[in-house]
């Protein structure tokens, strides 16, 4: 699959993506970075061998795919400093927050846009991805899309744009949830007596093991829960703890309250994209 893509905007993400889809063979010309940053450009290209440019150039002949990579605050500046694309130019937003709408605002109708929400274990390309596209996007545009995401990880269409705020809360959330229960099992295992390395060490181990049993596709994590919860033993002790304490409905109201902010914030934020 060709594509001929100029990032705009060379930090984390853009340096995960981009190390991903060398790792999936698209060939290193074929990729372009826009970054502003002289030091984070040579970074970049030290990184990755790519050309970077410090801006979009005026020409986007032979450009297919355009990554918008830079932070949403930073979004409205990119827009206005774009030329006018051709309806075959592919956008793919990953910028949090900014909707299709504003960005086809922002590139002035254009229609041949793609939002994408990733996660920051696509550095480790370990990532997921939700996608929306705008109605009119063509299937071809659409697995572009999906090829470019999948060299960080998984991906998973979305049918409205209003769920990008609940996969934020989920999937782009997520992980900072499971560092948290990293850091308290950390913690725990410190005051039971263990010395700080030996601490994380069980816990990051763990945390792996655990996550590749629940991810093996055999059982739910319910039912696993519950084979390691024998009656009266001592992980019935830790989760009537937990579950005294509203673990479930404490979750419940994190992944709500993230979502409402995501909501705020695409106000807030995507709002100056406009
Ligand atoms: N990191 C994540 O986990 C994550 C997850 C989901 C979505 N996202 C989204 O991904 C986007 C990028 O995140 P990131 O963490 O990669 O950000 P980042 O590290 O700040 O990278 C953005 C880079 O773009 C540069 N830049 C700013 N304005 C520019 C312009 N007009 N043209 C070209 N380059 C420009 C910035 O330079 P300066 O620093 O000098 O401004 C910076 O080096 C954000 O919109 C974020 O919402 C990130």
């Amino acid at each position: 699959m060709t594509m001929s893509i100029l990032f705009v905007g060379g930090g984390n993400m853009a340096s995960a993506l981009v190390g991903g889809l060398l790792a999936h063979g698209q060939p290193r010309e074929e990729i372009a970075v826009v970054e502003v940053n002289i030091s984070v450009a040579r970074d970049f290209h030290a990184r990755w061998g790519v050309t970077t440019v410090s801006a979009i150039p005026e020409n986007l002949e032979g450009i297919s795919t355009l990554v918008l990579a830079v932070k949403p605050q930073q979004i409205p500046g990119v827009l206005h400093g774009c030329p006018a694309l051709s309806d075959t130019v592919r956008v793919i937003s990953i910028a949090a927050g900014v909707t299709t709408q504003q960005l086809s605002q922002g590139l002035r109708g254009h229609g041949n846009i793609v939002r994408a929400m990733p996660n920051t274990p696509a550095l480790v390309r370990a990532g997921v991805t939700g996608l929306f596209a705008r109605e009119g996007v063509s299937q071809e545009d659409r697995d572009h899309a999906t090829a470019l995401m999948h060299a960080v990880g998984s991906v998973h269409w979305l049918d409205q744009e209003a769920q990008m705020d609940a996969l934020t809360a989920i999937s782009g959330s997520g992980p900072a949830y499971v560092f948290l229960l990293m850091e308290a099992l950390q913690r725990a295992a410190e005051s039971q007596g263990f010395d700080a390395h030996t601490a994380q060490a069980l816990v990051e181990e763990t945390v792996r093991g655990a996550a590749l049993l629940a991810c093996s596709g055999h059982e739910d994590p319910g039912v696993l829960r519950q084979r390691v919860t024998s009656p009266g033993g001592t992980t019935a002790a830790a989760v009537r703890v937990l579950e005294e304490g509203q673990w479930f409905s404490l979750v419940g109201q994190a992944v709500a309250a993230a979502t409402q902010r995501s909501r705020e914030l695409a106000q807030v934020d995507g709002g100056a994209a406009k």
